[in-house]
């Protein structure tokens, strides 16, 4: 029997569970192989004891439309950083890599999916050229590949921030105010975006593009005194003044090296405040409500495209590959390329000229 071995790393993200049990279903028309998932992440192979669960057609019934992963995930340590306490009591980092392989290759391990975002990508990366036979399938809500046409995931993330605009819509509207909604994203303004437009929001601040507080706040006042009574801002997380930093925080999380964004909507507020903002105004952060819950019908179908197609790559030993979806195909691109450079909203992209077609305001003279 030979084995491939499944794992989740990175934020969570609607679809996982469908890249599972599609992966466990295509591993199941074939005799020879089993599926076990390494629980969160490889930190389930590096434990002791290990934490290593058989995923079998009873193990992944009923999955594909639920959030979550049921392998469990985790951003904090890996095989090349795992915490561990100095001399001193305070908290450093080993590379426990090599041990890794060992343990892989004494558990049977012939193969390994590591579905996770660049974070995850980059380690699977370090262990193919270490020797590993590993394939990546990509996952972000953020769509911040960009080997790939689109992430599953992300398409939820969208449809939950545009429900949850349509409702502030209606209290906006019956109160006059103004309310800036932040939504996730990371360094990528594509939730953003497409939640503005599909939302129908009046001004939506992204990463790529800083923001002139005074652009802002004439195309607030002008929605708010002249037209519609009320005013409806997205702000992604990354979002940064022209003259200004990102907003972010470092983790005290053991282990956890992103930075923590969230909380630039309310420096938007204030500074529309200082600027002479007279509206009532209010904030909302969406968070990780944006991560939680079942995936749309298109991150389901995505998914389970990248399951079985990572499944069968492995049929193929196209090892060092990542999984990728590139219209109309699913195709695999070298995992060297996948982490090569993100996709960021460049200002000459569609979806900039759609914005402002829409007489959306970014925050800046485009
Ligand atoms: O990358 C996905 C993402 O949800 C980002 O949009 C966000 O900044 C980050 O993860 C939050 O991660 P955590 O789970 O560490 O709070």
């Amino acid at each position: 029997m030979k084995r491939v071995l499944v794992l989740t790393g990175g934020g969570d993200c609607p679809g996982l569970n469908a890249v599972i049990r599609a992966i466990v279903k295509r591993a199941d028309q074939e005799k020879d192989w089993e599926v076990v998932g390494s629980i969160q992440a490889f930190n389930g192979v590096l434990w002791e004891p290990t934490q290593i669960k058989v995923l079998d057609q009873a193990a992944v019934k009923g999955i594909h439309y639920q959030g979550g992963t049921i392998i469990e995930t985790t951003n904090k340590g890996g095989p090349f950083a795992w915490p561990i306490k100095d001399k001193k009591g305070n908290w450093t980092s080993v590379d426990r890599s090599e041990e890794m392989l060992r343990k892989l290759q004494f558990m049977g391990i012939d193969a390994v999916i590591n579905i996770g975002g660049d974070g995850s990508q980059v380690i699977s990366q370090k262990l193919y050229e270490m020797g590993l036979n590993v394939i990546g399938v990509p996952k972000t809500i953020d769509n911040d590949l960009s080997a790939t046409d689109s992430t599953f995931g992300y398409q939820t993330a969208v449809q939950i921030a545009t429900e949850a605009l349509d409702k502030l819509v209606t209290t906006a509207a019956s109160h006059n105010r103004v309310f800036g909604m932040e939504v996730m994203g990371r360094y990528a303004g594509w939730i953003a975006l497409n939640a503005a437009i599909a939302g129908g929001a009046d001004v939506c601040l992204i990463p790529e593009i800083p923001y002139d507080i005074k652009l802002v706040k004439e195309k607030l006042e002008s929605r708010f005194y002249k037209d519609r009574g009320f005013g409806i801002m997205v702000v992604s997380e990354g979002a940064r003044p022209a003259e200004g930093t990102m907003h972010y925080e470092r983790s005290q999380e053991v282990g956890y090296e992103n930075l923590k964004l969230g909380g630039i909507v309310h420096q938007v507020l204030r500074e529309l405040k200082d600027a002479g903002m007279k509206a009532d105004m209010r904030d909302v952060m969406l968070g990780h409500l944006q991560r939680g819950g079942v995936p749309v019908a298109y991150d389901r179908v995505l998914a389970a495209q990248f399951g079985v197609k990572a499944f069968e790559m492995v049929l193929q030993e196209e090892y060092g590959k990542m999984v990728s979806y590139q219209h109309p195909d699913i195709v695999a691109v070298p995992l060297k390329e996948a982490i090569d450079k993100p996709n960021f909203v460049t200002p000459d992209n569609r979806i900039i000229q759609t914005c402002k077609g829409l007489d959306i305001c970014l925050g800046a003279e485009i």
